[in-house]
């Protein structure tokens, strides 16, 4: 994924300077602040209108930015605006990292029980809350609600699932090479972590990274993603009334002053870990400042899967996968599909089908009882699917649906099927992150697996076949982090989330706690 079409753009408006608002457009911004801040709470029409926070939040306290400057949200299915949110900088970034150390010195000290206790009673206030959560998501982000409840489901799964391993961060007795010392090797929390998150999973990104830090006994700040901050803002109040305590989380909103919130983040010394959900060129930005202080880091970043049909393969169960896998979320999740390869002889027939199910889609806003798949998150992205399908059928590849964004408001791309893509053509080897079903046909196993490893990242990757030693020989042969056989969805909060090569660093979910602790030695001598 390129930096100019990345579509999780967190980072992608990285400036290396900012200028300090006049007086005249200070108070323009601050006035247009509190008109929109009476009525972002109206836009969301939710049961619980105090879900709605439209200020960032630190030391315990909701605040506005300093310099009273506003980031607008919209709708990417109306265009209409939502809300406004703090632009904040660095002087935030700063107050919000000195509050978590702060905040650390009796966070850090509560017992692994007290941390579950409030662990749970947060993924309980989550689930009262399904409704609102996943209105907000659809709203900000564009899913279907029935797919934005999927995400809140994902997203509380992971609060429960650290909730309880809370409780299991054990150590070790070593036994020892020397007659008077014993060995002890004990779990600590690495104290202050800087969580920075995408927008295509406004809420289930947090979780993920949020319920590891809390559970493990660290203190964090928060930088949610400017195009979907009131999931992250929801969450937060959500934790606050579980009763996380002042300081422990902390939210910083920005987009303009992204580069210096983003480097403070990384580089002062009280940051002991950095986590970060996003694109591989911003990943690799956010790693070099981290490494300057030595930072723990764990990255999740872009994918570009392969999906492969082979012969022997329940057919309808491999159109069942890839229509879930490619067209979740519209396409915009770094485990979707991104290439898919089908074998000669059976791929008229895998083709026939996934057109006949892409047809039946329902595109629109995401609120639509009806809707199946809603609109893109902004315009970069509907130039970046357009890219790819451009180039495909200039390479010779046939459209069979779609081809297009659709007229009118709201970011919409037309669900798009192209067969006989060429092996070399750029969707291929870059990250779509858009409704591009691209058929790719093969010929041979090794054919398909030299095809499926030529790529520089290694997230997922999936393949259908009923042949057990296949199977296996495949799984092991793919350079990925997780591999679906015959299924096309592998999320879950209890698996070991992460890639290879430059998909990214670590394991979230299942070992993710880890991530978020030392471990340190003890010998105990004089015995
Ligand atoms: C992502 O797209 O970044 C995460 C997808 C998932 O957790 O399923």
């Amino acid at each position: 994924m390129t930096l100019s079409s990345a579509p999780r753009l967190a980072f992608a408006t990285f400036r290396l300077s900012t200028t300090t608002p006049s007086k005249s457009r200070l108070v323009t911004k601050t006035f247009i602040a509190y008109r929109m801040a009476s009525t972002s709470a109206a836009n969301f029409g939710l049961k619980d209108a105090s879900l709605i926070r439209n200020q960032g939040y630190i030391d315990g306290k909701w605040v506005d930015a300093q310099e009273g400057g506003v980031i607008k949200v919209t709708n990417p299915a109306t265009e209409e605006d939502l809300g406004t949110v703090p632009e904040m900088g660095l002087a935030e970034t700063k107050q919000a990292i000195d509050a978590a150390s702060r905040a650390f010195k009796s966070w850090g000290k509560t017992t692994a029980k007290e941390r579950h206790d409030i662990l749970k009673k947060f993924y309980a206030l989550m689930q009262e809350n399904t409704e609102d959560l996943a209105r907000i998501i659809t709203l900000e982000n564009g899913k279907p609600l029935v797919e934005a409840k999927g995400e809140h489901a994902y997203a509380s799964s992971f609060i429960e699932w650290f909730a309880e391993e809370a409780v299991r961060t054990y150590g070790e007795v070593v036994p020892s090479q020397f007659p008077h010392i014993r060995n002890v090797v004990v779990k600590q929390p690495i104290v202050l972590v800087s969580i920075l998150t995408p927008w295509n999973f406004p809420s289930a990104m947090i979780t993920r990274k949020l319920g590891a830090a809390l559970a493990a006994g660290c203190t964090t700040i928060i930088k949610p993603p400017p195009e979907t901050p009131f999931s992250a803002l929801a969450l937060t109040e959500l934790a606050t009334r579980a009763g996380v305590p002042p300081g422990v989380i902390n939210v910083v909103t920005t987009q303009a002053n992204v580069a210096d919130v983003g480097r403070e983040m990384c580089e002062n010394d009280a940051v002991r870990k950095v986590t970060f959900t996003g694109s591989t060129p911003v990943a690799k930005m956010l790693y070099g400042m981290a490494a300057k202080g030595m930072k723990k880091m764990s990255i999740e970043a872009g994918g570009n899967a392969p999906f492969i049909v082979f012969d022997d393969a329940d057919i309808p169960a491999a159109v069942e996968g890839a229509i879930a896998c490619k067209f979740r979320g519209s396409g915009q999740t770094c485990v979707c599909a991104n290439r898919i390869y089908v074998q000669d002889s059976v791929y008229a027939d895998f083709a026939s089908r996934l057109a006949e199910k892409a047809a039946a889609f329902k595109v629109g806003n995401g609120l639509g009882p009806e809707t199946t798949h809603g609109p893109l998150i902004h315009g970069k992205a509907l130039e970046k699917v357009q890219r790819h399908v451009d180039d495909a059928l200039a390479r010779g590849a046939q459209l069979l649906m779609g081809g297009t964004r659709l007229p009118g408001k709201g970011t919409f791309f037309q669900p798009t099927l192209l067969s006989d893509v060429p092996p070399d053509a750029l969707v291929n080897s870059e990250e779509t992150f858009g409704p591009l079903a691209a058929l790719t046909r093969f010929s041979t196993e090794e054919e398909v697996l030299r095809w499926a490893n030529d790529s520089k990242v290694g997230l997922a990757g999936y393949f259908y076949s009923r042949d057990v030693g296949r199977v296996w020989r495949v799984a092991e042969a793919l350079e990925v982090g997780m591999v679906g056989t015959n299924t096309g969805l592998i999320s879950q909060a209890v698996i070991p989330f992460g890639g290879v090569k430059e998909s990214g660093l670590g394991r979230e979910g299942a070992h993710g706690i880890e991530e978020y602790m030392n471990i340190k030695f003890v010998a105990f001598g004089g015995l």
